[in-house]
């Protein structure tokens, strides 16, 4: 490192110390930058495939209402997609080799979307869960020092909190129901409960980006922290409404103030991020084919583009 660098890097963690926003012109370590590619993009992938599980019960959403908010949800993904690859783009990758990269297997996007949509009532599940876990990392996100990614999680961080709404209201529909929607609305909690626990990555002690990250104020709390958060306004929801949460340990505890609860299945999480969970392949396919079926509509782009630039 030569004595300019250091300088510059020096004044670059004073300023994110300051809690001040990089901006896409300013210098910035290439740690930093890539660390913030890679999650951008990552994050990006996430809204994108995350549209799939529930794009599978627009079709088959009980009333007219329901289906036109489901739509409105899946829609909004595909915005969170939008920002997202914008926000990676400022910082010099180019949006084809980072969706290249989703379609060949090579990026990673959230785990939580290689489990199947069984059930109307998972449309519930993952709008209280799913998309509560969210809002749960996102929200610390709309500080994130670096200022195109926290302008774009504000926005989104507002619809994630209509997503998580229309989730929990579904939820409650069916828990005012029969004894089979009732049913049907347990058994999709079991289901997504430990999954969307998952979403918040490994523990503390394994994981491998966190204190950098939190110097340089792209993160602001830890695996952990957000995931106590997470099981701690979750339960109170599920009690409301007559559901129980599947974790025979889970108990309150008056000393700490919080839930203690089960310990997480990390063998079920590492291969499902190894790319074996049960719908890694499907996920991926229906991706590649919808790349594949668009290939008109960026083309078309590209030449109306070139037309109006000629001009
Ligand atoms: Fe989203
Ligand atoms: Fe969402």
């Amino acid at each position: 490192m030569n004595a300019t660098h250091e300088k510059l890097r020096e004044e670059f963690d004073a300023y994110v110390a300051e809690d001040k926003k990089i901006e896409p012109k300013d210098w910035m370590p290439d740690g930093y930058r890539k660390t913030l590619i890679r999650q951008i993009s990552q994050h990006a992938h996430s809204e994108v495939v995350g549209m799939l599980p529930e794009s599978n019960w627009i079709t088959r959403a009980p009333s007219l209402q329901r289906k036109a908010i489901l739509l409105a949800k899946v829609q909004d993904e595909a915005g969170h997609g939008l920002y997202l690859y914008s926000a990676a783009e400022t910082l010099g990758v180019d949006r084809a080799d980072l969706i290249a990269d989703l379609l060949s297997g090579k990026a990673r996007y959230s785990s939580i979307f290689n489990y199947p949509t069984l059930t109307w009532a998972d449309m519930g599940a993952i709008g209280w869960l799913v998309d509560g876990a969210a809002i749960m990392n996102q929200v610390p996100l709309c500080r994130c020092s670096y200022g195109p990614y926290a302008r774009a999680m504000t926005r989104v961080c507002r619809e994630e909190s209509f997503h998580q709404r229309q989730g929990y209201s579904i939820m409650m529909e069916l828990m005012k129901g029969t004894e089979d929607q009732k049913a049907m609305a347990q058994d999709s909690l079991n289901r997504w409960w430990w999954p969307s626990l998952m979403m918040f990555g490994p523990s503390d002690k394994h994981s491998t980006h966190s204190s950098q990250n939190m110097k340089w104020n792209i993160k602001r709390f830890s695996n952990d922290e957000l995931r106590q958060r997470m099981v701690d306004m979750t339960v109170p929801q599920a009690e409301l409404i007559g559901l129980k949460i599947p974790d025979s340990d889970l108990k309150w505890n008056n000393e700490t103030g919080h839930y203690d609860f089960g310990e997480i299945d990390w063998e079920e999480f590492n291969n499902v991020l190894s790319g074996n969970g049960p719908c890694n392949k499907e996920r991926l396919e229906a991706r590649n084919k919808a790349h594949d079926d668009g290939a008109w509509v960026r083309e078309a782009a590209s030449a109306y583009a070139e037309k109006k630039s000629k001009k």
